[in-house]
């Protein structure tokens, strides 16, 4: 080969093969040495050496000595007649600490060979206790296997008939306290369940409400019985009774079983419910596994609250004559700036997924007059922080032949109204008590800060841009100060008048201050913004300017801009973030909590 030339494949195959020889006859000399390594009389020696050897690593080799005498011997797996005389069957050899540079090895004196005979004889006894409780753990579960066995066998026997003669009304279980003495059929998932010896107790939920069940004597002999696990779906007939003095129950009733069975029965073992999440479960996997989680006390009782508080928004715009709208939620147009938007094919043309329901309400207003709607909006986020989703449920209202003060004045009727609902009904408000005990209506008014004083507030009160700076007016108040401000504050604030700048094009100008804008957000202690609104440009010729500052082409938003040609009128409204609000109400330490599939940067599973 060339001095500079690669070794050819065959080549550095040879080499390959040609070292591997070597390396395999290395150890077998070594291991050949190690059975040469023999006494006078031709007992094999061991090696000891209590600081540099080691009882799991060692060999018992010179190169590889066990730490003690007891371990070398073992390895022998010696039978127990040569117990009291180890050494007939072994030389062993001591290093001593102070020997090892000489690497002198001494036979093994007469006084250890006493204590190791000692050591093995505790080893044997400590081998043969061992063995006993092994031998008595596999008697105890060959009886609990026939046990078992024959539990099943008898339970095969028992079986339980559904009486048709006998009457049995149907109900889902938040009827059940009012027909106590009835007999009643209900269907659920087992929420939780005690096997006693003579009773079992189960909480069914069929998601209207909880219910006790106590099934005894023939209920608890079945193969159902045997084969309950947490979660499986199952039908019970019996009969309501109220719970006992000094007893709780949900409801305060029991059902007092005479006929069940399992309709589809949940995994146990290690695929069982419990133990797919636990408190410890890391974040990501509770995400994959949001549907299970669902089925939790705390997720169920957001979602509950989430539907009545909806609910209580709806019956608050109707009692005000404010008409629910469905706007699309594929548009051609963007209302809050480019780059929030997810973008999508339709059809061959550019389209989004809409960021806001705002300028279709704005349509329809001379039509319909004050109108809302409840509508999923789309913002392609590109922060994981814990108020941000990529899909979150918009509250859009939009008032007519209003002013800004009317506008704040609504926000905040809204909000106490809605308020006051939840912790009037029982359902919302035991909820609220549970997951936010120090929660507190807000007191009215609500604070209104202008946004120059609240740029003064956040410099009086050190409260630093990111780069450690002062705020100045114009600045966007970013997430952190703002909810320091919030925080410290400890009460619903309405942030108003903000820079045009700062905002979307179509907010009105302030009459006495034109650089700033008719608009507001409204701010809540923990969670921050929760509400954005504004006033909106009124005048054909503003709004065509607007959207030239803001480099937005007027064309697509033909539809939006003829709002000012055929009979203009001063209007505004808001948006409110229904998650943000549950987050607040509810104590939430994130808005993903508040939403029944939360989809956020990367997430869109399950
Ligand atoms: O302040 P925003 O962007 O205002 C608008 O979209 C207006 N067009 C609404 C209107 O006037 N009709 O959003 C309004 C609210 C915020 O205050 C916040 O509560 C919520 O929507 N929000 C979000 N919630 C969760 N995740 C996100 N990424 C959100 N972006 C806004």
């Amino acid at each position: 080969m060339a001095a500079n030339a690669q070794p050819s494949i065959a080549e550095q195959a040879q080499d390959v093969a040609s070292k591997l020889a070597t390396s395999v006859a290395d150890t077998l000399n070594f291991a050949d040495k190690q059975k040469e390594d023999v006494d006078k009389s031709g007992l094999p020696n061991l090696y000891i050496d209590e600081k540099a050897g080691s009882d799991t690593e060692g060999t018992g080799a010179e190169l590889s000595p066990f730490a003690t005498s007891l371990a070398a011997y073992q390895s022998l797996k010696p039978s127990p007649e040569n117990d009291a005389n180890p050494t007939s069957i072994v030389n062993l050899l001591i290093r001593k600490p102070d020997s090892v540079e000489r690497n002198e090895w001494v036979e093994i004196s007469t006084s250890a060979k006493k204590k190791l005979v000692k050591n093995i004889s505790g080893w044997r006894k400590t081998e043969a206790k061992a063995l006993a409780e092994g031998e008595k753990q596999q008697k105890e579960k060959a009886a609990q296997e026939e046990r078992d066995r024959k539990r099943r066998e008898e339970a095969q026997s028992v079986v339980l008939v559904d009486d048709d003669s006998k009457e049995s009304k149907k109900t889902k279980i938040f009827a059940v306290p009012e027909l106590v003495g009835s007999r009643v059929r209900i269907n659920g998932w087992v929420h939780r369940f005690r096997p006693q010896k003579t009773n079992y107790f189960l909480v069914v939920r069929d998601g209207t409400a909880m219910l006790q069940c106590i099934l005894s004597g023939d209920c608890i002999k079945t193969i159902d019985a045997l084969d309950l696990t947490t979660e499986s779906t199952v039908e019970l007939v019996g009969t309501v009774e109220k719970v006992k003095e000094g007893q709780t129950a949900p409801g305060g009733v029991e059902l007092i079983v005479d006929y069940w069975k399992i309709i589809g029965k949940a995994p146990g073992g290690s695929d069982a419910f419990e133990g797919r999440l636990t408190k410890e479960t890391d974040a990501s996997i509770r995400a994959d596994l949001r549907h299970l989680e669902l089925r939790g006390e705390t997720a169920t009782s957001v979602m509950r609250v989430r539907a009545l508080l909806l609910r209580a928004f709806r019956d608050s715009f109707y009692k005000r004559r404010i008409t629910e709208v469905t706007p699309p939620c594929m548009v051609q147009t963007s209302v809050e700036g480019g780059s929030t938007l997810f973008e999508f094919d339709y059809y061959g043309a550019p389209a989004y997924l809409t960021q806001s329901s705002q300028l279709y309400l704005e349509t329809v207003l001379p039509s319909l007059g004050d109108v809302y709607c409840i509508q999923e909006s789309f913002r392609a986020e590109k922060s994981l922080t814990r108020r941000h989703l990529s899909e979150y449920t918009h509250l859009e209202a939009e008032l007519v032949f209003i002013q800004f003060k009317d506008l704040l004045d609504h926000l905040e009727d809204m909000i106490c109204e809605v308020v006051d609902t939840l912790l009037t009904d029982p359902v919302s408000s035991e909820i609220i008590k549970t997951l936010n005990p120090d929660f507190q209506p807000p007191s009215r008014p609500f604070m209104r800060m202008d946004y120059r004083d609240a740029i003064k507030y956040l410099n009086e009160h050190g409260i630093k841009k990111e780069d450690g700076s002062d705020h100045v007016v114009g600045d966007d108040i970013a997430e952190a100060a703002e909810r320091k401000m919030t925080d410290q504050i400890n009460r619903p604030i309405m942030l108003i008048h903000f820079p045009k700048l700062l905002k979307a094009f179509y907010m009105q100008p302030l009459a006495s201050a034109p650089d700033f804008t008719e608009s507001v957000d409204v701010l809540m202690p923990n969670v921050g913004e929760v509400v954005g609104g504004s006033m909106r440009i009124t005048d054909y010729d503003t709004l065509m300017a607007a959207y030239k500052r803001e480099g937005i082409p007027s064309d697509p938003y033909y539809w939006f801009t003829d709002q000012r040609k055929y009979g203009t009128t001063e209007h505004g409204g808001y948006g409110l973030g229904v998650e943000r609000f549950l987050a607040w109400l509810l104590n939430r330490w994130t808005v993903r909590e508040c939403s029944l599939y939360p989809r956020w940067m990367g997430r869109a599973t399950p």
